[in-house]
């Protein structure tokens, strides 16, 4: 329990965090990585260049210092983070060295400010704070390991089937290694696939969605390829040119609370933009094969037919429901965007709505679904990427 004179220091330092703390997120991953290399096996150092990871960072721990007195209030997002955790296998033991270098960070930016009351509040406070993940991500890890098939940390895998869906997305179909089932998932999860590319030092992550509904023997990812140009698309063109079926890649237990709740009748639309398809596939197949009497829609925006994935499956689906409508947009055509009268057309505002897609997409459907009367409580949404502060109306 934090004493009465430090919970006051760290409310009203607050505002000097959320001020700097782009800047001291950013100096604490630069010293953090030069005295500890070994971390950079498990960061994502696109989401480092792109400053992203940063602000997500400094956001929660402003988040955490406002509700310190509470922090029963941030609980949505430490759930959010703890499952990018434990999907990249943190452990308890990397709490401390971040704590110290996101201390040191603090000093270094806030210089003479940054007084010794204040710095012993902070740390208190880091140690409540970092308490609070580590237990909810012991829980996790306990359950994952105590699943059927579950396991924690990483586990190698063989493609055994790689199926182009479109011009730029393939899907990738993997099995365990040691030959045993798979885990069941809830429609929407991710796992994070882990890669040793050649001629690189460190090794990279990334996490996808898991792309159909859960089944035994497998699961699905289905990767976009990004540009090849400059430093980019590192994972997802190696993904699509170098492995093939038969090689093998490292993946984590399906982690992520961005889920269907399939065992609902209520309706339930999906609107997606691009590879931000992936997790709507799994959930609409889990519906289509667990709940077909259920309302259902699916609202896909694509730049035009070639990049559009899926489409045949989705069809498919749709004629064995009772109550399924799908739409697909493209871009490069004139009135090819999602507007708010077809959102209106197809969204049955009384039911709740799963949104994925470039940032700039979401803040547009989301603010669509907020003029047609729907409550965040109603609109789920997923980052491909660290979570960024939505501009919504
Ligand atoms: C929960 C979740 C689910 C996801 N599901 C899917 C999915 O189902 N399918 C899918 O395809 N992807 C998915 N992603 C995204 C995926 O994890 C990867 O981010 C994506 O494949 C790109 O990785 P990459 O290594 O190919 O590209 P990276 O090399 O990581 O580059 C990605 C982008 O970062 C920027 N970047 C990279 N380097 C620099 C630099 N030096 N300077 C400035 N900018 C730079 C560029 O804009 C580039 O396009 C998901 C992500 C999350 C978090
Ligand atoms: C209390 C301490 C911590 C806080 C508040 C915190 C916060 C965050 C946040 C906000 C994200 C972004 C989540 C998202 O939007 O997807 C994140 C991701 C991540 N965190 Fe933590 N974290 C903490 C401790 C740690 C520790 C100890 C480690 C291990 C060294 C760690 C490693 C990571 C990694 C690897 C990612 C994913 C980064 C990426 O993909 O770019 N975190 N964390």
């Amino acid at each position: 329990m934090l004493s009465e004179q430090t919970r006051t220091i760290v409310k009203s330092t607050a505002p000097v965090l959320a001020e700097h703390g782009k800047t001291i997120t950013t100096v604490f991953y630069s010293n953090m990585f030069e005295a500890h290399p070994e971390l950079l096996n498990i960061f994502n150092q696109a989401n480092q260049k792109q400053g992203r990871q940063q602000a997500a960072l400094a956001n929660t721990v402003y988040a955490a210092a406002v509700h310190i007195d509470n922090l029963e209030a941030i609980l949505p997002a430490v759930v959010k983070i703890a499952n990018k955790h434990i999907s990249l296998g943190i452990k308890a033991e990397h709490y401390p060295i971040v704590g110290e270098y996101l201390l040191k960070a603090i000093k270094e930016v806030l210089g003479d400010a940054a007084t010794d009351d204040i710095m012993n509040a902070w740390a208190e406070a880091y140690g409540v704070i970092a308490d609070v993940f580590i237990n909810m991500e012991d829980g996790m890890y306990e359950q994952v390991a105590a699943q059927e098939n579950g396991w924690i940390f990483f586990k190698d895998f063989t493609i055994a089937r790689k199926v182009k869906e479109s011009e730029n997305i393939t899907s990738f179909y993997l099995k365990p290694a040691d030959g045993k089932s798979v885990p069941s998932y809830d429609a929407g999860q991710y796992i994070t696939v882990r890669l040793a590319i050649p001629g690189e030092e460190f090794l990279f992550n990334r996490q996808y969605s898991l792309s159909q509904a859960s089944r035994p023997d497998e699961f699905r990812i289905s990767v976009k390829r990004e540009s090849d140009n400059d430093p980019n698309g590192i994972v997802s063109v190696y993904l699509h040119e170098e492995l093939n079926e038969g090689d093998r890649i490292e993946v984590s237990a399906p982690a992520g609370e961005f889920v269907l709740d399939a065992k609902r009748g209520t309706p339930v639309a999906f609107v997606s933009g691009g590879v931000g398809i992936t997790p709507m596939m799994s959930m609409f197949e889990t519906v289509a094969t667990q709940t077909p009497e259920r309302p259902v829609s699916f609202l896909h925006a694509a730049r035009n037919e070639t990049l559009h994935a899926f489409d045949k499956d989705i069809q498919k689906h749709v004629a064995s429901m009772d109550n399924a409508k799908y739409k697909a947009l493209y871009s490069d055509e004139p009135q090819g965007y999602i507007t708010r009268e077809i959102l209106e057309d197809m969204v049955d505002v009384s039911g709740d709505v799963y949104v994925c897609g470039p940032v700039p997409f979401m803040e547009k459907m989301i603010s669509e679904l907020h003029a047609l009367g729907m409550s965040d409580e109603q609109i789920h949404y997923e980052f491909f990427g660290p979570a960024v502060a939505l501009q919504t109306v």
